[in-house]
């Protein structure tokens, strides 16, 4: 057990918010949003891939932090707009490989940039909207993931345009705006095929040889999630894009800024999820503590083996000794043996080292911030659970627990 990953909030003060709200719940920390906010401050335009935290709250704080936004979905233009982001502007950008018809309806009316990852994108858009302004986001032909399901490049990825030849000819017969090309490869940055990111950038954009306002770098970036993990180092990130930004605008011989899109490096660690021990069971001479969150609530190790850093809260006095450790596998409350935190990419589980607790304790995860409470469900008829923002040391709830007759209520 490390004990070197912290929480930005008082002892007493994580116990007091526990009784007034129960647990389980989400725990947000503004500042570390703000912290890596700045980290990112020499892109010219920072867009927060909001499928990672969409929280309207933490949307305006993004707004307010001087952040622009991408959207996947007519459900996240409507959050971005809730959270004060702007129509008929920069504000918001519809990112996706299809467009259905009310989505389409919006987009338009809205006024909203589409980045478009499917040929039959562009023929809809331009048989409807001419002069939309538009981006590609281009499938390079390869790509990179913290697991094969995040790596969104190559030929077994679904993503982008493949055919910039055939795209750029349709954008023109349907005189739509093309002002950006957009590369997002996956998830989880790896410096070895970044330089080879930004060459097939250029390539591309010479390829297309026509004035651009943009090039995005997509999302990708990782943080350290094993307390071994190393940060990222954001200044040769930004060197080698600003490079290749520099040696595009030349070419085209017009002014262009880079944009990046981050989701995971903004809220990652900024969230936590905080469970409750219900039960430390053995079975043959296996451990195996139980809390009450679920895969329905953080779905990442069940889904890619993810590793999230697990800290303890005692519910009373006791001080917890690290040094007194036993090994056990932590479980949640789901009717699926899959429901286990402590699992590989192959699904296989392991045992991690736990200091001595005692039932009603607290299990704390970490880096929960980015595709915790975004990815969670009502698996097993399991209501969502609170999110709670502390900001300027003031605890917020942004949002209450769903009731079970709410959750029943779109089938009555
Ligand atoms: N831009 C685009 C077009 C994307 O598809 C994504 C993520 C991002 C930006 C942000 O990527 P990030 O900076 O957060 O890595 N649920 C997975 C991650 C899937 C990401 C999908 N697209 C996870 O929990 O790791």
């Amino acid at each position: 057990m490390n004990i070197l990953k912290k929480i930005p909030v008082k002892k007493k003060k994580l116990l007091s918010l526990i009784k007034k709200y129960k647990t389980p719940l989400w725990l947000y920390h503004a500042k570390t949003i703000k912290k890596q906010i700045f980290k990112l401050k020499k892109f010219n335009i920072i867009r927060f891939a909001q499928k990672a935290c969409s929280n309207i709250h933490i949307l305006k704080l993004m707004k307010k932090y001087g952040t622009k936004v991408d959207a996947v979905s007519l459900g996240e233009i409507e959050r971005a707009i809730k959270a004060g982001f702007k129509k008929n502007s920069n504000d918001i950008i519809y990112t996706s490989d299809i467009i259905d018809n009310e989505t389409l309806r919006k987009v338009i009316e809205y006024n909203i940039p589409i980045n478009i990852g499917s040929i039959d994108m562009i023929k809809k858009i331009g048989k409807k909207s001419k002069n939309h302004k538009i981006w590609i986001r281009i499938n390079p032909g390869f790509g990179h993931g913290h697991n094969k399901k995040t790596n969104t490049g190559g030929k077994n990825s679904k993503h982008g345009i493949w055919n910039t030849k055939l795209a750029l000819d349709l954008i023109k017969k349907y005189k739509l705006n093309l002002i950006g090309l957009h590369m997002h490869i996956g998830s989880g940055v790896d410096y070895r095929h970044l330089k080879k990111v930004c060459n097939a950038m250029i390539q591309e954009a010479e390829k297309i040889n026509c004035k651009l306002s943009y090039i995005s770098a997509g999302g990708g970036l990782t943080i350290p999630y094993k307390t071994s993990d190393k940060e990222i180092n954001i200044n040769n990130y930004y060197e080698i894009w600003e490079n290749a930004r520099k040696r595009i605008s030349k070419k085209l011989n017009c002014k262009m800024k880079l944009e990046i899109e981050p989701g995971r490096f903004l809220v990652a660690e900024s969230g936590f999820l905080i469970s409750k021990i219900e039960s430390i069971k053995e079975v043959d001479k296996r451990k195996f503590i139980l809390v009450n969150v679920g895969f329905n609530e953080l779905i990442r190790p069940t889904l890619y083996g993810s590793y999230h850093y697990i800290s303890i809260l005692p519910k009373d006095n006791r001080k917890i000794n690290y040094l007194d450790t036993f090994e056990a596998i932590i479980g949640g409350p789901l009717c699926e043996s899959g429901d286990i935190f402590t699992q590989k990419k192959d699904n296989s589980i392991y045992t991690i080292k736990i200091p001595k607790v005692k039932y009603g304790d607290y299990i704390i995860f970490h880096d929960v911030g980015a595709y915790g409470s975004s990815m969670s469900s009502n698996y097993n008829s399991r209501p969502l659970i609170p999110e709670i923002l502390i900001k300027n040391k003031k605890i917020i709830q942004i949002r209450r627990r769903q009731t079970i007759e709410e959750m029943l209520s779109l089938e009555i």
